[in-house]
């Protein structure tokens, strides 16, 4: 799997102000500044027509709450849309909702290897299933709970996608070692002071003996997955 060698965000949302500590902080401040990642908002509330800048409107069918109309959101949608990069499968159209494929690290990886990404937020009861049949390519859920709106799981998608650009993490090595990778959980970690309120660290760390120490990891990862995942451990199982 070959990840892009950069990554294009563009959200459609009506509360772009979510996103802004989101991308001035940390790994994802740097991946933008070094070019690495690059991220627009745009305001869905900007494609309204009438002079109340209208965004929804009461189901069809009565019932609770609002939803997104689609002629505001394909406007949106259209103002951002590169045709032709999307024919060439480089552009792909994500609607967050708790209805969609639940993200995961194959998931993320996946879509690490596109190029532009453009994430729809719904908000209130979610948009009309008109504008997912006209510009949507895949709904992705971020996990089996419903959430007010789609801003928080779509920066759930960003930051775990990223983390497969090559430079976006520091040290590649850190990225495939993480939990999920080959299937398991990651071994636990210790750091500086070497005694911590009576507690030592394992004794392998310390020998320096790097054979010891990958096997004492690798025998660590798979209790680990026995014990919280059996679900992992299972699949991992038959994988071997
Ligand atoms: C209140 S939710 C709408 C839920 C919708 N009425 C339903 O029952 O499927 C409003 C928006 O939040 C986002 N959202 C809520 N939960 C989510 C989840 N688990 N994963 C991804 N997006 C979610 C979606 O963008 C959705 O349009």
């Amino acid at each position: 799997v070959t990840p892009a060698p950069s990554l294009e965000f563009v959200v459609l949302t009506l509360f772009p102000e979510l996103f802004t500590s989101f991308v001035k902080t940390s790994l994802m401040a740097r991946a933008l500044r070094h070019g690495k990642l690059s991220f627009e908002a745009v305001q869905i509330r900007d494609f309204a027509t009438d002079k109340h800048n209208t965004v929804d409107d009461t189901p069809y069918g009565g019932g609770a709450g609002m939803v997104l109309r689609p002629d505001v959101l394909h406007s949106a949608w259209r103002s951002v849309d590169d045709a032709e990069l999307r024919g060439e499968g480089g552009q792909l159209t994500v609607y967050l909702s708790p209805q969609g494929r639940l993200l995961d690290a194959p998931l993320a990886r996946r879509l690490a290897q596109i190029p532009r990404l453009i994430l729809v937020c719904g908000h209130y009861e979610g948009v009309d299933e008109r504008f997912v049949d006209e510009c949507v390519d895949l709904e992705v859920s971020i996990g089996d709970y419903v959430l007010t709106g789609g801003e928080l799981p779509a920066q759930v998608l960003m930051d775990a996608v990223s983390r497969w650009v090559p430079g976006v993490v520091g040290k590649e090595k850190s990225v495939s070692e993480d939990s999920f990778e080959g299937g398991l959980l990651k071994y636990p970690q210790y750091t500086r002071p070497r005694e911590f309120n009576g507690l030592e660290i394992p004794p392998v760390l310390l020998g320096g003996n790097h054979a010891h120490i990958a096997a004492w990891r690798q025998a660590e990862r798979e209790k680990r997955t026995r014990l919280r995942r059996p679900d992992l451990w299972e699949r991992y199982g038959r994988r071997k």
